[in-house]
Order: C-alpha cells, then structure tokens, then sequence
C-alpha cells in the first residue's frame, strides 16, 4: 500500500507486553526495536500511525514474586512499569500509550469479550483434576512443580517436561514431585474450570491463517496444529491467583493469557480517550483501519489462534497481521548470566549508545522469522565502519568548509552532474521505502550504506581538502561540500526510522524542519547551516567489555553454582512439536523465561561443597572511606581471616568483637580496593541498618563446620 496525503493510512500497531515482573533485557529489545523502527517509519510516510503497548501484569509468578517481596503485587507492577518505561525511553522506544493489563478498561473489555463468548456457547465448564500445594493452599501450574523424570529419572525437572531426555509430561507424572513454591509434596485436587472451546473455530482459523496474515513458515506450522485438531483452552484459574476475577463466578480469575491481549484493546482504549481517535472505527467487525502484532516466536499460538477467535467469536475485527521474529543470541549463543551476556536493557544503557543496537539490530532485522546473533566484536566494528566511518563521517569532512569559507551558507546552484547524482540518491527512496513496509530492515540498511559508499566516492574524487588549498577552486569546493551535505542528508533521511535521536540532531544542523519521508526530494541550496557538532562517536570495545563486566558481577553472582540453571528458561521457542492446546503447556515457556521460582535450587552435593564455619570476630574496624564495609578479623579455629563486610549502618564495630557468627570459608578471595577479603560473613535482613549477623548459640566453636 502506498500513502497519499489525502488518505492515510489508519494504522495500529502493538508489541508483546512485558510481564510486569522482570526487567528488560537485550532480547526483549529486539521486538521493541523492530516495531518501533516500523512505527516511526510510517509516521513519516504521513500516515496515521499508532503504536501502543502495556505491562503485562497478572498471573502466578507475579502474585508469589511480590509476596516474596513483601509488597503488593500492585506496589510491584506499579514499579515495573516505571523500570520499563524508563527503559523503553532509554532506547527511544516511541510508543504513544502504555498502559496496563490490571487497569479499569482491560476489566471490561476482558468481561465483555468473555460474556460475548459465554453468551454464543463458546464457553464450557468441566473439572479437572491438578496439583495443590496443601502448604500454600493453591494449585500449581505445570512450571511450579519439580520432581523426577518418569522416563530418564534426571533430578529436579519441572512439570511438563525434561530438560535433560525432553520428554513431555503431566506434572502428576513426576516421581517424587514437590511444590516449588513451598517445597511441600503437592495432592491431586478436581475444580471446575472454564473452557474456550477453540474447536467451534476451527474453520474460522483455517481460513484465516492461510489467509495471508502469518509468515509462511507459521502459516505451516499452525496448519500442524489445526490438522490435529483443537481442544479446549483453559481460560479460567483458582484463587488464589493475581487478576480479573470472572463476572458470575466465585473465586475464579481470568488466565493471565485471556486478558494480555485484550491489554491491547485496552491501551489503545485509554489512548482515544485522551487523542479522540474513535476506538470503534480500529476495532469494529468491518474496520479499515490496518492492525498489526509484532511477537515473539514463542507466543505465536496465542496470537494466531486464540486471539483471532477470540476477537471473531466476541464481534470484533481480526488483525491484518501478526509478525514474529526470532530470538537473540549473543555471540553465538544463547543469553548467559555467568558470561555477562545476559545484558539488561538498563546495564546496557549505561554504557554504550542506544543507536548502535538500533542499528545493528536494523542491519540483522529481516521479515523471518530466523534467529539473530549480537556479535560483540561484529556490533563495535559495524557501527563504527557504517554510521561513524560511513554516514557521520560525511558530515565531518564537509561541514567546516561550508562554515569557515562560505560563512555557513550552501552552494546557490548544482552542477548538472552533482544534480543528476542528488536526483539517484532520491530515486531510491521507494524501494527503500517498500524494504521497511516489508520488515526487511537488513536489506534497506545494505541499499543505505550503498548509497554511503556513494557519497565518500565522490568527496574522495572531488577531495574537498585539495580543493581549499587551490586557488581559483572556490566554486568547486563549494559544490563539494554543498553536494556531500545533501547526500548525508537524504542518508539521515533513510535513517531516521532507525536512528530517530541522530537523525534530529542533524537536522538541527542542517537547519531544517521537515523529518517527512518526501523532505528529500529538492537538495538544500542558497541555505544556511549551523556549526556542526560530532553527531555520532565510534564504539569503542572498552564500553562492551565493561558493560559485560556490569551484567556478570550484577547478575553473574545470582546464578546456581552448578551452571544448569544459568539462566532463566532459554528464550527458546514453543515445543512445536507438542500439540498446543493442553491446558498450561504453552505458558510455562513464557512464564518461565520471566520467573522461575527454582532457578537457584540446588542439590545436597552442591550445599556440601559451601564450607560454612564458626566463625568468631577478633577484630572489628570501619572502613572511613568506605560508606558500608567493616573490616573484621575472623578466628575459625585454624586460622584467621580479613573479611570486608558491608554492615556498617547496622552495627558499630566495637560492638562485635567477641561475638560469634557464621562465614563461608572457601569463597574465593576478593581483591577490594581497601585489601583482599577472604570470605563472607552471612547476615539476614533487607539491608542498611536492618541488617543481622547470623549468630549462633554457646557452645559452637570457631572452625566447627555448620551442617
Ligand atoms: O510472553 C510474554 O512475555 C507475554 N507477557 C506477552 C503477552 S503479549 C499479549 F498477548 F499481551
Ligand atoms: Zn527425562
């Protein structure tokens, strides 16, 4: 399609929302990147475009995170969406509402949507048998329960399946299964549950996935799933549980995955009430307004089968399409905590420059759905040979001559040749135009930095430099740099979508307003330009190492000393193997890659290895330039250790000598910057002044191994 001023396009556009209990990181930037890249473009193309997004911010895991927090899950969503907020604004993610899954207007939509289904008989009602945490007193979804493989007997699996053999199972098929929420051993229990009964759509779905609103590898494989046929999908969950309870029930809420969706009615809701853009007109049965999804690969079920029904069993339009992408590897491999891969959004940004990852990502981005790899060394040397050594570099070279020697102001007039080269530099604005319509980033990056080549040709052949040294050259030189200006404007231009901050700043360089698409089509003659400022500087791989260095120390140090569960769950895809409609097997992938309540666990043989002491304080000082650490003397029996401790605002110093506690000998010493520590004091409490030194009973002695 192709925009014109007298009919934009009407067009809106989500990404996935966030759980509301777990930061940023790189890979979820992937899929905010992409989308926004997208949505900036076609604002510029003059089109109506509106990109909304939400925190996604019920279920399980964020109910017992901020009960282990001490909060409420309120207080914790509330402070999630600020995290992410910031973090989004932090890599210029321009979204035009965010909003919340637990808010007024997701409430009734969620209850709309479910009393329509209800009312045309889409909703049945049978009961299921489950485990219960009779500690808790809760059902367990599949991911929070661990136990013995049925079938390769491999320790400490989760309840639907095997890491170790991948076999898939019942959670009541687990031997020895446990709760991985109180570690009590779970009973079977029946409830009743409510059903969306998918099969009821099931022409529906064929027709409307195979009518061009999935990529073609999803198309495939959703044609899969349809061939073996739909089941029910479980929509309804017990108390205790974090969300919209279900009108005309009792103690039962709506499945986290029934309302996220519907998050994006909701935010686009809140966003008409504020802009006067008609919700109706977006979201009616005969809508022509365009409705996109960007997801994720691992979410394609839910937004490709029970979202479209959904929407066309409650009345409402279907999207225009959903587009997935794949997952983010660093260095080949999947995000490490331990390697200081996995890089959190905020770590990140306190290193290196936002636009460098736009942009890099933009030069991997295709329409597929293929996986994409942050290759540290690749990334610095990309960035710095494309946008620094290619586009920025333009502007450099040329900028000071148009100011010292032509007072600022550009060439009156082109030359035929210069004309002809502005006019192919323009004349590939629609097909790069149509590259970003399709999401096929990488390769309007590649015709981009073609374009860049371009330019340096010509300044290398018209060498500006020389050209101030000669006399009599003065026209010359400035059609030169008049020339390269313009071609590093219409490159900008191309850019913009992807470097919107830069983009800006060259614009107030170059004096101009206009940050259309089309503002490219004359060149900038007879005009005055500002003083030019470094736009861009080079990458430099001293920042990635040290924001590696952050993202290990920072959460490196969390990790399970076996390795196994290095990370939370691989962002890996949907068992797509599995049939997708069996009541939790497709959430537990999601749930996890956010929070995973046994992430940490260990086994006896790795507790053995910590070596506990007795531990008693000989000697205890501040450290004055040091606004939290003791330092103290240990005696353990056999010998005695330094220790920097940071309970400073807990305890005066003088106040320990004599007592005894608890410290971890074998902790591998730690240069710090006031001497090497040689160990670890344990102490419980939130922190600051509320800090307490473990502190046993008379009768342990320093050395006695704690057991
Ligand atoms: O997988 C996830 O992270 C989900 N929070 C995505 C929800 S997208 C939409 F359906 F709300
Ligand atoms: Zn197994």
């Amino acid at each position: 399609m192709t925009a014109s001023p007298s009919s934009p396009r009407k067009i809106l556009i989500t990404s996935a929302l966030p759980y509301a209990n777990g930061p940023i990181h790189l890979g979820h930037m992937v899929e905010y990147i992409q989308t926004d890249i997208w949505s900036r473009f076609q604002k510029m193309r003059g089109n109506l475009c509106t990109y909304v997004c939400a925190d996604d911010a019920h279920g399980t895991p964020i109910m017992l995170r901020a009960e282990a927090e001490g909060i409420s899950p309120e207080q914790l969503i509330a402070k999630s969406s600020i995290d992410h907020q910031t973090d989004f604004a932090g890599f210029h993610i321009g979204f035009d509402h965010y909003h919340s899954t637990h808010s007024d207007e997701n409430r009734e939509f969620a209850a709309l949507i479910y009393n329509r289904l209800k009312d045309k008989g889409y909703i049945s009602r049978r009961a299921i048998s489950q485990f219960f945490d009779p500690e808790k007193q809760m059902f367990l979804p599949d991911r929070f329960v661990k136990g013995t493989c049925p079938k390769c007997g491999a320790h400490d699996q989760y309840g639907d399946n095997c890491e170790a053999c991948g076999a898939t199972y019942a959670p009541t098929d687990l031997i020895n299964p446990k709760s991985a929420v109180s570690g009590a051993t779970p009973i079977e229990k029946d409830s009743d549950h409510l059903f969306f009964e998918l099969g009821q759509f099931a022409e529906m779905l064929k027709t409307w996935t195979r009518g061009g609103h999935l990529q073609t590898q999803i198309a495939n494989k959703i044609d899969e799933w349809l061939e073996s046929g739909l089941r029910g999908w479980d929509i309804s969950r017990d108390a205790p549980y974090f969300g919209f309870e279900i009108p005309g029930e009792q103690n039962k809420f709506f499945y986290v995955w029934l309302d996220a969706p519907i998050g994006y009615m909701s935010s686009f809701k809140a966003y008409c009430d504020q802009s006067g853009l008609d919700f109706d007109e977006y979201w009616q049965k005969d809508s022509k307004a365009e409705l996109y999804h960007f997801i994720g690969k691992d979410i394609i079920n839910f937004h490709a089968l029970f979202w479209p029904a959904m929407l066309s069993g409650a009345d409402f339009r279907t999207p225009d399409a959903v587009y997935a992408h794949g997952f983010l590897t660093v260095d080949g491999q999947k995000m490490s905590k331990s390697r200081g891969t996995f890089i959190m959004a905020k770590t990140y940004l306190e290193h290196l420059n936002p636009e460098y990852l736009r942009y890099y990502f933009a030069a991997k981005l295709t329409s597929r759905i293929d996986d994409i790899d942050l290759n540290l060394e690749d990334f610095a040397q990309r960035v710095n040979s494309d946008l620094v050594g290619k586009v920025i570099n333009i502007a450099s070279r040329c900028a000071g001559f148009v100011t010292k020697k032509f007072d600022g102001k550009l060439a009156a007039s082109l030359s035929p040749s210069a004309a002809e080269l502005y006019a192919g530099f323009v004349d590939k604005s629609q097909e790069i135009a149509n590259l970003y319509e399709q999401r096929e980033y990488s390769h309007a990056m590649r015709e981009i930095m073609a374009l860049a080549d371009k330019a340096n040709e010509y300044i290398a052949d018209t060498a500006p430099w020389v050209l101030a040294k000669t006399e009599g050259k003065e026209a010359e030189l400035h059609e030169s740099v008049s020339v390269g200006l313009n071609l590093f404007r219409v490159l900008m231009n191309y850019l913009a979508p992807v470097l919107p901050k830069t983009a800006a700043e060259a614009r107030e360089f170059l004096n101009i307003q206009d940050s259309s698409w089309d503002a490219i089509t004359q060149p900038l003659l007879n005009h005055k330009i500002n003083p030019f400022n470094a736009l861009m500087t080079r990458l430099e791989m001293t920042s990635i190492e040290k924001m590696v260095e952050a993202s290990a120390s920072s959460l490196g140090a969390k990790s399970a000393p076996d390795g196994k569960k290095d990370d939370p769950k691989p962002k890996k895809t949907h068992n797509q193997s599995e049939h997708p409609m069996t009541a939790e097997n497709t959430l537990p992938t999601a749930i996890s890659a956010e929070f995973d309540p046994l992430a940490a666990t260990i086994g006896i043989e790795e507790f053995a290895k910590i070596d506990l002491r007795i531990a008693k304080i000989v000697h205890a000082e501040a450290v004055p330039e040091a606004d939290k650490l003791v330092k103290l003397t240990l005696d353990i029996g056999f010998e005695q250790r330094q220790v920097f401790a940071g309970i400073k605002a807990a305890y005066e110093p003088e106040a320990l000598i004599g007592k005894l506690t608890v410290m971890v000998a074998n902790l591998a010493p730690r240069k710090m910057r006031f001497g090497v520590s040689e160990g670890m004091v344990l102490a419980a409490g939130p922190g600051g002044s509320d800090l307490y030194i473990l502190n046993p009973d008379d009768g342990a002695k320093p050395g006695m191994r704690v057991k």
